[in-house]
């Protein structure tokens, strides 16, 4: 696998052409967008990471090649960081909204929640935004090794309890942590069957 970072764009129109299927990662500020698609591709420190919330405040393609199959992961600046102040954070919703909006080439979207919070109100409110927008998207738990197994599980199910109350079914999820490399090689997957029916759509019919 090799990874090329592209460029950062302030807003969707600055973003690169839409040739390559795209999987863009969201979530509330700090929660490890950056973190994991470094674990992803392998390379410590191609995406910034930070222990202060707020870190990532542009949209941030980066290409990955495995063969002859490309694609691009996005890096997104998080949601729901108070400290940034409150013009900051209505332009970084716009942002991300728009940019959720105008991209078509879209496949999936990761919405990464931390492991260890109770299902939060604007955590809960992006899942319902999503499915209100049609976008597909896959829940990724976050940070699992600062857990023990039980108190995972727990947290786990309690999300697709508040989940099932309004959804029939469930997207995909994984769990994840980039100390332990765990949930690299489900995601990788997802991602390479998720290619595979993006290059069928869009190969011209005989
Ligand atoms: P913003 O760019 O500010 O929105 O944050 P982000 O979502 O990109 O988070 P980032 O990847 O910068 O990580 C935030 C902090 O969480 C850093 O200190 C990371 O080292 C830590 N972190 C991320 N993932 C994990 C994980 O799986 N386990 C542990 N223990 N720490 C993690
Ligand atoms: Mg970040």
């Amino acid at each position: 696998m090799t990874t090329e970072f592209i460029k950062s764009s302030a807003n969707w129109k600055e973003c690169p052409e839409s040739t390559l299927p795209e999987y863009a990662f969201v979530g509330r500020s700090n929660v490890g967008k950056s973190s994991l698609i470094n674990m992803l591709i392998q390379h410590k420190g191609l995406a910034k990471v930070s222990s202060t919330p707020g870190k990532t405040q542009l949209i941030n393609h980066y290409r990955v090649r495995e063969g002859a199959v490309e694609w691009f992961l996005v890096d997104l600046p998080g949601y729901g960081f108070a400290r940034v102040g409150k013009d900051k954070q209505r332009e970084f919703t716009e942002l991300l909204n728009d940019y959720l909006l105008h991209r078509s080439s879209i496949v999936n979207l990761f919405l990464l929640i931390d492991s260890r919070h109770e299902p939060q109100s604007n955590d809960l409110s992006a899942i319902q935004s999503l499915g209100e927008a049609a976008i597909p998207f896959s829940i990724v738990f976050t940070k699992t090794d600062k857990l023990g197994t039980t108190r995972l599980r727990e947290n786990i199910d309690r999300y697709k309890n508040d989940l099932n109350k309004t959804w029939e079914n469930l997207p995909p999820v994984f769990l994840t942590s980039v100390e332990r490399n765990d949930g690299r090689d489900e995601i990788l997957n997802y991602i390479a069957t998720c290619n595979a029916m993006y290059s069928r759509s869009t190969q011209p019919q005989k």
